[in-house]
Formats: C-alpha cells, structure tokens, sequence
C-alpha cells in the first residue's frame, strides 16, 4: 500500500515538473524589431557584389551565405553601423578571425582555397571599403 502511494507520488510530482518545464519563455517578437533599420547604404546586402569577378565568384560561393542576410548574426555587406566596431579591432584582427573563425562564423568562412589577400579583399568589400 506504502510502496503504492510513492509512486503515485513520483508520477505526479514528474508530472508537475513537465507542466512548469512548458510554461518556459517565450520568444520575444519585438525583439527583432528594427532589424534592417540602420541599413545605410543605397543598394541592398543582398544584390551587393564585389566588381571584380574573380572576387565575386569567391563571395558568392563563401561569405554571400551568411553576410548577406546577416544569418547567425553576421555583419550585413556593406551595412556600416554592422561593421563599424568590426573595423576598430584592425585589419590584422579581422583577417585572423576569418582565418580561425570566431563564434559562428566558421574558419575561413568556408572558402578553403582563398589565400590571405583574397581575404583581406573580401574584408574591405564586406565592410563597405571597396566595391
Ligand atoms: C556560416 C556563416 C558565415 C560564412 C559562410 C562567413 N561568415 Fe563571416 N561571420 C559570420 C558570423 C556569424 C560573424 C559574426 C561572428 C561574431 O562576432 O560573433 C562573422 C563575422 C565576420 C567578420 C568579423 C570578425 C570580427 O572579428 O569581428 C569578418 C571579417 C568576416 N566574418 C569575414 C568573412 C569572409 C571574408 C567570409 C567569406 C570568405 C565569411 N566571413 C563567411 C558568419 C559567416
């Protein structure tokens, strides 16, 4: 009869813990309010393209994935309010976290063959330094 109770006793307290477990936060939509307002260059992030074509072959097949959205919260091509702390850090700083990758952003952002000035290319392209 004991032996009984306590488990009756485990199974609703198992049961108390999931229903709380549910109740958990939500997601807040208002966060991603304002997303895409401090865009301040005339053409979009996503029709923006290196001129050079060899450049823009490498982008396209590399970075365009990520920094074109801004997917995983990657500074957006060409976007400066994105890119203006970046810059401060220096360009030795950035080229070594694109080599090494840095949070999301995958080492050598998934262009293996790309040699450090393709990179460096791509750098001042994405942060609005060159076209
Ligand atoms: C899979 C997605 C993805 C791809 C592909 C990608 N990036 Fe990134 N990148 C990110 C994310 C996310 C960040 C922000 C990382 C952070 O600071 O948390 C980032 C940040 C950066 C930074 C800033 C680093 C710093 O120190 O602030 C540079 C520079 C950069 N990427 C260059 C590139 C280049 C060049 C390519 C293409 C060769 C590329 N990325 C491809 C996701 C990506």
């Amino acid at each position: 009869m004991r032996f009984q109770y306590r488990i009756l006793n485990i199974l609703l307290s198992t049961t108390i813990l999931l229903g709380l477990s549910a109740c958990g936060p939500s997601p807040d939509p208002s966060s991603k309010a304002g997303n895409g307002a401090s865009q301040s260059v005339a053409s979009t992030p996503r029709s923006r393209m290196p001129s050079d074509s060899a450049l823009k072959s490498l982008y396209i097949q590399s970075c365009y994935g990520c920094h074109s959205s801004g997917a995983a919260g990657a500074p957006r091509s060409g976007n400066i309010a994105d890119w203006a702390p970046r810059l401060q850090k220096g360009m030795d700083v950035l080229l070594h976290n694109t080599i090494h990758g840095i949070n999301s952003m995958p080492p050598k952002g998934m262009c293996i063959a790309c040699s450090d000035e393709e990179f460096t290319q791509l750098i001042l392209f994405l942060s609005g330094q060159r076209e």
